[in-house]
């Protein structure tokens, strides 16, 4: 049986594929420690810099303090722990929402709630780069499934004209994409989807994912931006992770309380599984009064991405660098050619990974940038000149 496995493991290797793990003996910040040497990290989606946030790990330690390690059972079965229900609170009133639900993470949220919401005879209409953990709840579905081109909208208005001469009244209709996408950066064009949603009766479910922390004047990610579309409050359902921005783990869902009692009736996800540490949403509760107390370290962000776009705006690359985000994606094509790039950076000190398939399509292998608050220019500046030495082969 092994043999199988070691003959893919050697086929992962010639094709440039294989993933390995690196460990690293510091905390989640600008600078990371391996085997005795430091690294620039231009990889980590701990955008504001709160993962190490003295205040957030006091309220950890107080949560454990209080409340102990593990949460023992899932919440439908040993009670549900206070923790959870004042931060379930905040992300709603944050979120602008009726209520929310926690779940264990970014990718337990997406396959449970996904795989739940719609019935037979329904249909998703789900962006072709989508997450994979958006992907793998969809597959679960019953609804019919259609793919369509990133952010085309005629294409989606084609869809959603055809669907709703086929389908009845009652049959649901749910559009899933993210807001900030994860391996592109580049942001989804919500208006105009809540408006195609008004008009053909369909329901939206939007990742935030990459937006929360980042966008919207509270850091209630991209739909905060839209808060006053009539599609908001009656078709939005709102997923977002506590893992990225917020520094900690785990995610949620921001809904009306009537898709939220549905979720917690019906999500495999949410009911056969242990909950969260409740020291964990301790913390996360202090890391979102942190998040938006704390505009500075968001325009601090915000700063360097626009210093960023500056700088490689000036360079001579076969590609042009768009800064829409923190994610900042370096198309180089070929596995092979990403993994060299991404070692070339290592040599020289940045921690910068190369993303292949099946993250992203066959062709388009890369290196994913990401900037954070707490990167100095000069960090930055010592970044575009190795893309500058180095533009021939990008
Ligand atoms: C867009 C998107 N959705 C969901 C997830 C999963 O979130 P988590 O890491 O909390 O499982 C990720 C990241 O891993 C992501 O990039």
């Amino acid at each position: 049986m092994l043999s199988f496995y070691q003959k893919h493991l050697n086929q992962l290797k010639t094709g440039d594929q294989f993933r390995s793990l690196k460990k690293i003996s510091s905390p989640q910040e600008r600078i990371l420690s391996h085997q005795g040497k430091d690294y620039l990290n231009f990889a980590s989606n701990n955008y504001l810099g709160l993962a190490n946030h003295p205040k957030i790990k006091a309220a950890m330690i107080e949560g454990v303090e209080r409340y102990g390690v593990g949460a023992g059972a899932s919440r439908l079965i040993n009670g549900s722990l206070q923790p959870f229900h004042d931060l379930e609170k905040k992300i709603a009133r944050w979120k602008n929402s009726e209520s929310a639900l926690l779940f264990n993470s970014g990718y337990q949220a997406n396959l449970g709630v996904l795989s739940c919401l719609l019935q037979e005879g329904d249909l998703i209409l789900s962006d072709e780069l989508n997450h994979a953990s958006m992907i793998d709840g969809m597959r679960l579905s019953k609804a019919k499934k259609k793919v369509y081109p990133h952010f085309d909208l005629d294409v989606l208005k084609s869809l959603l004209q055809e669907a709703r001469q086929e389908m009845s009244a009652d049959q649901k209709i749910l559009i899933v994409t993210e807001s900030v996408f994860s391996m592109e950066g580049d942001i989804a064009p919500l208006q105009e989807i809540l408006d195609l949603a008004e008009e053909f009766d369909a329901w939206i479910y939007l990742d935030e994912a990459h937006a929360v922390g980042v966008l919207g004047a509270h850091g209630a990610g991209l739909a905060e931006t839209l808060w006053e579309h009539p599609a908001f409050s009656t078709r939005l359902i709102q997923m977002g992770t506590l893992g990225k921005a917020l520094g900690c783990f785990g995610a949620y869902i921001a809904a009306s309380q009537v898709l939220i009692d549905f979720l917690i009736n019906h999500t495999r996800t949410f009911i056969f599984a242990t909950a969260l540490p409740p020291a964990v949403a301790c913390a996360a509760s202090q890391a979102l009064e942190i998040l938006q107390e704390e505009s500075e370290r968001r325009e601090r962000l915000w700063s360097n991405m626009r210093f960023f776009q500056e700088a490689v705006s000036t360079l001579k690359l076969a590609q042009g660098i768009s800064v829409q985000s923190p994610i900042v994606p370096v198309i180089v094509g070929e596995n092979q050619k990403a993994l060299e790039m991404s070692q070339k950076l290592f040599q020289q000190g940045f921690w910068v990974t190369a993303i292949r398939p099946p993250t992203v399509p066959v062709g388009k292998a890369r290196l994913r940038l990401t900037l954070m608050s707490d990167h100095q220019k000069e960090d930055i500046k010592s970044l575009v000149e190795f893309l500058n030495f180095n533009k021939d082969d990008l």
